[in-house]
């Protein structure tokens, strides 16, 4: 096969002969559940993240699950997700016997619409899962506001529900460790983060996950990031439950009853068992050190890629910005203005040109199991429109500079394909409103509605008139 026609698979593991050699030295160390390596990597994500509190687990999966646990969420509770996401944001809300409740995106957003969140909030709410899609950290000052908001209908019944005077957030970080978001780190934001480390993510341990919590803060100025914490629930309390949900309930671990003579524990309740294994750790701590370089490749793979698609219409979610960084976990393109049958075709163009991509995601509506439960797509607009014409593009630290123009002159041969098949007929969703929305969200992002940059049809005092998206979309070419 020549060179230029190797496959580019979609997101291989990044993992050096060091993952390698620490995973031999665990095994030869002859402790290879949990123990010290993963004693240790907890300490060092915690301080990483800025987080309060840190667990190693099994999954992102278990730790949602153990978050909404430790809330103590069960049956006649609603918790809300959104419907633009994996089916594990969701699926932990019904294991613990909780009502799923899902809120369509905002037009133009893989994120949750926090008006209909809003909406969503009712006495029985018990939690909501913001999902940090592609690595990119949601808009966690409109989602404190909502929650703020909606205080009235909040009814705490545990004693860590009682910690806080809102519904709790419980954060899908599952592609987000490395993000940061106004200068604060994922992990240090929600009120429980949960990371996931499975062999596709941009920092792996094979399979695994993490918990991280931010306890809640004085309750003077509820809106400060920087408050002190309040005491009510120690980062202790909370470790010592999370090691107990998630290894039996059962009072010592493996380590603990390890110590010459300390055979004896109890059972205090019938817990679950998510424990991280050390041989996990050993991946985790390599990949540690590794991880800032990681990161950093992946932004210039971002940026190359954002170089290459400039003059392609599509969309690009954007990853660096005032707001902040994400993890540069995926590299989600819209195609503007195009429906399912084009996005699909290109994809299938790309598969045989020996590039592979996927979807993130088909709404969770669209799924058998939600439409079971009773969710109907057509109450999910956004997130349809979202969906019909997204595709992911390879992005992880294997690729070169080369594979990713490749992927760009692939994509860009596939689209022109697609078009010349007849797949290309506009939808309801024009170009021209697809780069609104971008733009309107760009200058919510930026705070640049003021000045100069206010587009004439926005600017303060002027008479209302009728104006085109089309309009809108030529003044912004314009500027
Ligand atoms: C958004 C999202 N949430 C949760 C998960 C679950 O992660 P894990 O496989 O570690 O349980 C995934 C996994 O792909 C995900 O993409």
């Amino acid at each position: 096969m020549a060179e230029s026609r190797k496959p580019i698979p979609f997101s291989p593991p990044d993992i050096t002969e060091a993952e390698i050699e620490a995973v031999a030295d665990a095994l030869r160390s002859g402790w290879i559940t949990t123990g010290p390596r993963t004693k240790e990597l907890e300490r060092r994500l915690c301080a990483f993240t800025g987080a309060d509190g840190f667990v190693c687990l099994n999954s992102a999966t278990a730790a949602l699950e153990c978050a909404l646990r430790l809330l103590g969420v069960g049956p006649g509770d609603e918790v809300i997700t959104s419907a633009y996401t994996y089916t594990a944001s969701a699926s932990p809300i019904h294991h613990v016997g909780a009502k799923i409740v899902l809120v369509d995106t905002a037009p133009g957003s893989y994120e949750m619409d926090y008006m209909a969140l809003s909406d969503a909030i009712t006495e029985r709410t018990k939690a909501v899962i913001p999902v940090d899609i592609a690595g990119r950290m949601c808009d966690y000052n409109q989602l404190r506001s909502m929650l703020q908001l909606n205080r009235a209908k909040w009814r705490p019944e545990t004693d860590v529900q009682r910690c806080f005077d809102r519904v709790p957030i419980v954060a899908d970080a599952a592609h987000a460790l490395g993000a940061t978001w106004h200068d604060m780190k994922c992990g240090s934001v929600a009120d429980f983060t949960t990371f996931s480390f499975h062999a596709v993510k941009n920092f792996t341990t094979a399979e695994g996950g993490g918990l991280a919590w931010r306890l809640p803060r004085a309750a003077a100025d509820p809106m400060a990031w920087n408050a002190p914490a309040t005491p009510a629930v120690t980062s202790e309390e909370l470790y010592r439950r999370v090691m107990l949900l998630s290894l039996h309930g059962q009072s010592k671990d493996a380590l603990a009853k390890a110590k010459a003579g300390a055979w004896e524990y109890d059972i205090e309740f019938l817990g679950w068992k998510y424990n991280m294994t050390d041989i996990m750790a050993a991946i985790g701590g390599v990949q540690l050190d590794r991880y800032p370089a990681l990161l950093a490749r992946r932004r210039q793979l971002i940026e190359r890629y954002e170089r290459g698609l400039a003059d392609l219409p599509v969309t690009t979610l954007e990853h660096y910005g005032r707001w902040g960084a994400s993890s540069g976990h995926l590299m989600l393109v819209r195609l503007d203005g195009r429906e399912e049958a084009f996005r699909n075709r290109v994809i299938e163009l790309m598969a045989e040109a020996g590039v592979s991509t996927n979807v993130h995601y088909k709404p969770l509506p669209m799924m058998t199991a939600y439409r079971k439960l009773g969710f109907d797509i057509k109450d999910y607009p956004n997130a349809y429109k979202q969906f019909r014409n997204e595709i992911t593009l390879p992005l992880h630290t294997l690729l070169s500079d080369e594979d990713v123009d490749r992927v760009v002159a692939e994509l860009a041969r596939a689209m022109e394909q697609a078009e010349a098949e007849g797949l290309g007929a506009a939808t309801g969703e024009s170009a021209a409103e697809a780069r609104l929305q971008a733009y309107i969200k760009r200058m919510d992002e930026t705070g640049g509605w003021s000045g100069d940059a206010a587009p004439r049809a926005f600017a303060v005092g002027d008479e209302e008139q009728p104006v085109s998206p089309e309009d809108i979309a030529r003044e912004m070419e314009d500027r």
